[in-house]
């Protein structure tokens, strides 16, 4: 079985990250990419930039990458993290919408600010953004 890597990095955004057709059309690429291609992982916009962890293969992840870096909708990408992992965070999502609360905000706002974030801060972060959109936003329950 193909060893397992999670990917966590950031980038600035050329177009309007709170334009919500702007992030529905990067969620709904990358859903039916990262299914066909078995990666898994969360996505936030925050003041202008975004932030994504990926998981999945070391050749899924990197033509990803290739993709990524010629992508017009953002620029300046910075790779936080690049690690083997024993298993996935992020396993029930091809691509899930991390939503920054006003809770999460602060402590991003401080993360953002260092040269190098850590990445495992910033999974963590990203785990708890996901958990709260789905805690709070399914109205089917
Ligand atoms: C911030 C950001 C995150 C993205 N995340 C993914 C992703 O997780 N998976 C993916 O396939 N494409 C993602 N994309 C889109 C890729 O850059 C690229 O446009 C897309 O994979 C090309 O898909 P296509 O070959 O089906 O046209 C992302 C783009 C941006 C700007």
């Amino acid at each position: 079985m193909a060893k397992l890597e999670r990917l966590v990095y950031g980038s600035t955004a050329t177009g309007h990250t709170d334009n919500l057709l702007n992030m529905a059309t990067i969620l709904a690429e990358s859903g039916r990419n990262n299914a066909r291609d078995g990666l898994t992982g969360a996505l936030a916009a925050h003041e202008g930039r975004f932030i994504q962890v990926i998981e999945g293969s070391s050749d899924a992840i990197d033509a990803l990458l290739r993709r990524l870096a010629t992508d017009p909708r953002h620029k300046d990408i910075v790779i936080f993290g690049r690690d083997l992992v024993e298993q996935r965070l992020f396993g029930d999502w091809v691509m899930a919408n991390a939503r920054i609360t006003p809770g999460l905000k602060s402590v991003l706002d401080g993360m953002m600010s260092q040269q190098a974030p850590s990445a495992d801060h910033v999974v963590t972060l990203m785990q708890d953004a996901v958990v709260q959109m789905d805690d709070g936003g399914d109205a089917e329950r």
